[in-house]
């Protein structure tokens, strides 16, 4: 892989260039305005790819945006990796409180990247991200020495479901068939802490919304007498949890597989210090449910969290008003073997049928997710921990995040097959946050270390 390497340590101004063009196209895929935005950014994607050497270079419609796709063969005697990423981006809001603009990249240096970290909405997730993998193979490509056949698919529709990307899975099942996943969308530890992401949460997401008097009302003329939705509202959720942070809508546990004290033991191995963990985030306490660590609360545990509420009056001053209606959005993180659908059923019949009197209530459910988990005992597995000790110098943690990412779960039931959760960025590098941001150190690491997953990943197959 030395071409390899000296290629990309000669390329890195223009890698680092090329990545900032494709920060300043807003492809936030949950806003209809952007989707021309969307489409652009999808080209710039398909574009680089055909330039970095990938064959049959296009875009797939859907009903939503497009999912570029392309290929390189080598030989029938390789295996061949699914490379997956996203182009699309999280909404930028609350865009007053980034200190530069979202989509005007910016490098800064930090005290976790002192070498710099670009700033822009997407610089992590997951554009930097899924960018590597484009470098990491015209780099490969450049100096003849791709490891295994491959196949990109990077979709536009991940921070909003991936519905359609699910349904081309399954239509395209025969393009598609690959012998592994592989995708950087996750995170390490700490850059001198690599490690490789096992696990993923599934995800139900649901919207309460109540409904009171017919008309927002005088506060002071009703108020006392009629049943405030918001008031109302509020004790739907603080039902929802139990003293000891236990969810308690009956059955949300039934399907949880418990892990064993022996793998909660090798998790606690991992570094991790609670005290800067809570001054990273500015709290001086911490809670969750009784009997799990912080860690464990975050990865292996399922949650219940109010994700935004509204209702009456959020405007300057004040006006005294007793609104008609309130709102709620409220996301479920399932751990194995939840399934999203009936967590769905059973949140919405828990909660219609324990009204507050004077008030309805209506649960409308969203997109959800599986949670997913990948063994280590694999080659893909071996794979990426020797790639990874090969570029830190130390052999990564397995470890399990509380994120999701919905399509992987989806992988396995279509093409049979598992993924490998390569990431490279930070937990505190403030995805879907204000000033999200990705190291330079992360991103050229990245690009370094794939291509040794593919050569390691190859020798093993052949053995
Ligand atoms: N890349 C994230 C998921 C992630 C982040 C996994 C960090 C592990 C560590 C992904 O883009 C994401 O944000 N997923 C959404 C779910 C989706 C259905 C909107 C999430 O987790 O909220
Ligand atoms: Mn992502
Ligand atoms: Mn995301």
């Amino acid at each position: 892989m030395d071409k390899t390497q000296d290629y990309i340590s000669n390329k890195k101004e223009h890698f680092l260039e090329e990545l900032m063009e494709l920060l300043r196209i807003p492809s936030i895929s949950a806003d209809s305005a952007y989707s021309k935005d969307v489409r652009k950014t999808a080209e710039f994607v398909a574009n680089k790819l055909n330039a970095a050497g990938a064959n049959e270079v296009q875009l797939f419609e859907t009903k939503g945006h497009p999912i570029v796709y392309g290929s390189y063969f080598v030989s029938d005697d390789l295996p061949t990796v699914l490379v997956y990423g996203h182009y699309d981006v999280q909404p930028p809001d609350p865009v007053e409180l980034w200190d530069s603009p979202p989509f005007e990249p910016v490098i800064k240096k930090t005290d976790i990247h002192p070498d710099g970290a670009i700033f822009a909405r997407g610089a992590c997730d997951d554009k930097g991200q899924m960018y590597m993998h484009i470098k990491a193979f015209e780099a490969m490509h450049a100096s003849d020495e791709v490891a295994c056949n491959l196949k990109f698919m990077i979709e536009g529709e991940e921070e909003v479901g991936s519905e359609n990307l699910g349904i081309f899975c399954k239509e395209n099942a025969e393009m598609l068939a690959c012998d592994v996943v592989l995708l950087s969308d996750t995170s390490i530890i700490a850059n001198d802490v690599p490690s490789i992401n096992v696990g993923l949460r599934g995800l139900s997401y649901v919207e309460i919304e109540v409904q009171g008097p017919n008309k927002d009302l005088h506060s002071g003329v009703y108020g006392g007498a009629v049943v405030n939705p918001i008031n109302a509202l509020t004790e739907i959720i603080s039902g929802l949890k139990d003293e000891k942070g236990r969810i308690s809508i009956p059955g949300f546990y039934s399907d949880v597989a418990e892990v064993s004290l022996e793998e909660r033991k090798v998790m606690a191995e991992a570094p991790f210090d609670e005290s800067d963990y809570m001054k990273g985030l500015g709290v001086n306490g911490l809670n969750g449910e009784e009997g799990y660590s912080t860690r464990e609360r975050a990865s292996i545990r399922p949650t219940l969290d109010v994700n935004g509420i509204w209702g009456g009056y959020i405007g300057e001053g004040a006006k005294t008003v007793l609104p008609s209606k309130a709102y709620a959005k409220v996301s479920m993180r399932l751990v194995p073997y939840q399934d999203p659908d009936k967590i769905t059923v059973l949140f919405k019949n828990h909660v219609e049928a324990n009204v507050p009197e004077g008030v309805q209530v209506t649960v409308h459910p969203h997109h959800g997710g599986h949670p997913a988990v990948t063994p280590t005992d694999t080659d893909e597995y071996r794979a990426a921990s020797k790639a990874m000790e090969t570029t830190y110098g130390k052999k990564p943690i397995p470890e399990r995040g509380g994120g999701s990412i919905p399509i992987v779960a989806l992988f396995e039931d279509v093409f049979g097959v598992k993924s490998v959760m390569m990431g490279f960025g930070l937990n505190s590098d403030d995805i879907h946050s204000p000033n999200e941001h990705y190291g330079l150190f992360n991103y050229y690491k990245g690009i370094e270390t794939i291509p040794y997953f593919f050569k390691y990943y190859a020798d093993l197959k052949k053995s």
